[in-house]
């Protein structure tokens, strides 16, 4: 057990973002450069990423949100459809789907991992449904082989996956479409922003239509669809580009982490670390326990009054009142996604913290367990 020190005397924030001067020094270059919009530096992470993440088509967009809704665009889904997803992620998720006219079914989750289970998908494959759209749950790969088995569309939301693998192939390089976030706390940060990744010719073509409106010259100008604005800036490009030059050092660091949280809560009964599958590499978005020694929410509360910043990922969505009462006829119930949400507990995790940060929230656990826990 740590050393069972004092109270933090300032804050510690959950997850701020890692900047230096160098991202400071990079958008002011491209200030300096004329090009505020969609340009070179765009260009140059679109590229690198292709070659970061192993796949033919990279496409900078918006937000991981925008990613996801032009994907399920540029697959022509619509009202109609039906598209299956878990209720254990960020709104966005579920809320692209009923963007698109469609209707998102929720499958319930693995016990161990907290991804999406493909048997309770496969209970709900019908003649309506028309993609599905996993999750790599902070970081850790859905089961990405037994879902594509089933022979439908996959869009991955990778949003914490940006340097996951899944059975050693880099995630981004696996599914029909994998969409990526750039926004403030994801592991390459922009502040916003997103990223598609796709080996399909087609659906590359498809979504670079969606973006933007193309523009011509004079009064040759034409759009093939009625598309979107969701172009990502070169301002937001070349702190992602700074990011990218560090993702490696900052992986060391979330990876320090997460082993000091590991070793710290061994031995804590009723505070479990989400399940990880050896066979993967996990991105270590984020930290998450699952709480069962007293509620998670006075456990929050009681972090918080310790100085210790921490989050919720996620509530389950078809709790949220945007869903109550819109479900799907087919929807099954969702035990193990119920149960997730109440215990799930992410604590702080960001390559901006100190090895001492993070002890300082693992003795602030201990000294929360030992108040609270029986
Ligand atoms: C699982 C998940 N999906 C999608 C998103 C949406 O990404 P963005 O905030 O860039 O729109 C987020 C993030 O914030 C997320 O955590």
């Amino acid at each position: 057990m740590p050393e069972v020190s004092a109270k933090r005397s300032e804050f510690l924030s959950f997850q701020p973002p890692a900047i230096s001067d160098a991202e400071i020094e990079a958008v002011a270059a491209t200030l300096r450069s004329g090009w505020l919009t969609t340009g070179p530096r765009t260009a140059e992470l679109e590229a690198r990423m292709r070659d970061y993440l192993e796949a033919k088509h990279v496409l900078a967009v918006s937000s991981g949100t925008a990613a996801l809704h032009l994907s399920l665009v540029a697959l022509g889904i619509g009202p109609g459809d039906e598209v299956i997803t878990t209720s254990l992620t960020w709104p966005a998720t579920a809320n692209v789907i009923v963007h698109t006219g469609a209707t998102p079914v929720f499958a319930d989750i693995r016990d161990d991992t907290l991804n999406i289970d493909p048997e309770s998908v496969r209970s709900l494959i019908n003649e309506r449904t028309k993609a599905i759209v996993p999750v790599d749950l902070y970081g850790q790969p859905a089961d990405l082989d037994e879902l594509m088995a089933f022979g439908l569309p996959l869009v991955e939301d990778a949003a914490h996956a940006a340097e996951s693998r899944h059975r050693g192939r880099k995630v981004g390089s696996i599914s029909d479409l994998t969409c990526f976030s750039l926004y403030a706390t994801k592991n390459i940060a922009a502040g916003e922003g997103g990223l598609i990744s796709t080996n399909r010719d087609d659906l590359a073509e498809a979504i670079d239509d969606l973006r933007v409106m193309r523009r011509g010259h004079g009064s040759t100008y034409d759009i093939a669809v009625p598309g979107y604005k969701a172009n990502l800036s070169d301002v937001l490009s070349s702190i992602a580009l700074v990011q990218l030059d560090k993702i490696e050092q900052h992986a060391a660091i979330r990876e320090r982490h997460v082993a000091i949280y590991e070793e710290g809560i061994a031995g804590l009964d009723g505070v479990d670390a989400v399940a990880r599958d050896p066979r993967d590499h996990h991105a270590n978005h984020l930290f998450v326990i699952r709480v069962t020694f007293a509620d998670r929410d006075v456990v929050q509360q009681a972090l918080g009054e310790e100085n210790i910043g921490t989050s919720i990922h996620f509530l389950p969505v078809h709790r949220l009142s945007a869903y109550r009462g819109r479900m799907a006829p087919n929807q099954p119930p969702l035990p193990v996604t119920e149960r997730a949400g109440d215990e799930v507990l992410s604590l702080p995790l960001s390559p901006a913290h100190s090895d001492d940060d993070v002890r300082d929230a693992v003795a602030a656990l201990h000294r929360v367990h030992a108040r609270l826990a029986g």
